[in-house]
């Protein structure tokens, strides 16, 4: 029997080749978490929305993590800062499923429980991360990137294809307004500069309505003025969300956070106001006073 082959143009386009997100944020949509609608209805009861317990992660054996005990609450902005080395995005790989704890517990709410979670189902319960690099689709427009990170299709044209609805669309508006975009929307990515695609990443969280965003050195790189804006935006997504922040940054810390956590050596060393955790001795020692 003969077969007709298909033609080229009826196949559907491999995106990898055009698009290329970053690699530092892992080989698929998938580790961005890419077009994964937030959960609803997550279970806060008494306030906190991520608790972490005796959490250890080991690399051959040096431990990275060591009996780590956090608590965030329901809207908070929390600040992450410590040395180098500290643990900071290894502590991101554990709630976001890349890295799995050796031993400990890690509950999103009240009742998920992150460590028996994928990656995936951990970006559909409404973790959003946001990497150091930015990770857009810089062929793509502004807009276009919003669209395909608000859609729950996987397929990058099939996501492109279909109609938003006119609430989608409003989504789309109101997060472009959010993170000033909105007079870039039609502007492939890629011309955008490095604070401008920095925040096209952060609307490509948005869009999900994620109810906890981790953000691992958002401010490195950019300007005075896009640093004064980054800390504008997230107290202004404070309270809707909750948002766990690494930087190293101390003015930009000392702008947003009302309550710090200092890493040290895998473990919390001390917690605080920015002013208490300044003022101890330890952390001065291993830290800020280096
Ligand atoms: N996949 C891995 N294999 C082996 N060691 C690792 C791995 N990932 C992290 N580490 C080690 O674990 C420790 C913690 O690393 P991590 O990247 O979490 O630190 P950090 O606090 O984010 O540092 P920085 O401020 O430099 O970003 C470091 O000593 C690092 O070398
Ligand atoms: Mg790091």
């Amino acid at each position: 029997m003969k077969t007709t082959p298909t033609p080229s143009f009826m196949l559907e386009p491999a995106y990898e080749p055009l698009l290329s997100p970053n690699k530092d944020a892992g080989t698929s949509r998938d580790a961005i978490g890419l077009g994964q609608a937030a959960g609803q209805g997550l279970n806060t009861r008494h306030g906190t929305i991520l608790t972490l317990e005796d959490i250890s992660v080991s690399f051959d054996g040096f431990k990275a993590l060591n009996d780590l005990n956090l608590y965030i609450g329901v809207g908070e902005l929390r600040c992450i800062i410590g040395p180098n080395g500290a643990g900071k995005t290894t502590l991101m790989d554990v709630i976001t499923g890349k890295t799995r704890p050796s031993h400990g517990k890690a509950w999103f709410g009240e009742t998920l429980d992150l460590t028996q979670m994928s990656e995936v189902q951990i970006a559909q319960a409404g973790i959003g991360r946001k990497f150091q690099k930015p990770t857009v689709f810089e062929a793509l427009s502004v807009f276009e990137n919003l669209e395909l990170a608000q859609k729950t299709d996987k397929s990058v044209w099939a996501s492109l294809r279909a109609r938003l609805s006119g609430e989608q669309q409003d989504r789309i508006a109101q997060v472009l307004d959010t993170i000033r975009l909105t007079t870039s929307m039609h502007r492939p990515a890629g011309l955008l500069s490095h604070g401008q695609k920095q925040f096209l990443e952060i609307g490509m969280l948005l869009v999900q309505d994620p109810q906890l965003l981790l953000l691992d050195e958002p401010v490195a790189g950019m300007t005075d003025a896009e640093t004064e804006f980054t800390a504008e935006l997230f107290k202004s997504l404070a309270g809707k969300h909750s948002l766990m922040v690494v930087e190293h940054d101390m003015g930009f810390v000392g702008t947003i956070a009302d309550h710090v956590t200092v890493l040290h050596q895998g473990s919390v060393l001390a917690e605080g106001s920015l002013e208490e955790v300044q003022a101890d001795e330890r952390v001065i020692e291993v830290y800020l006073g280096r």
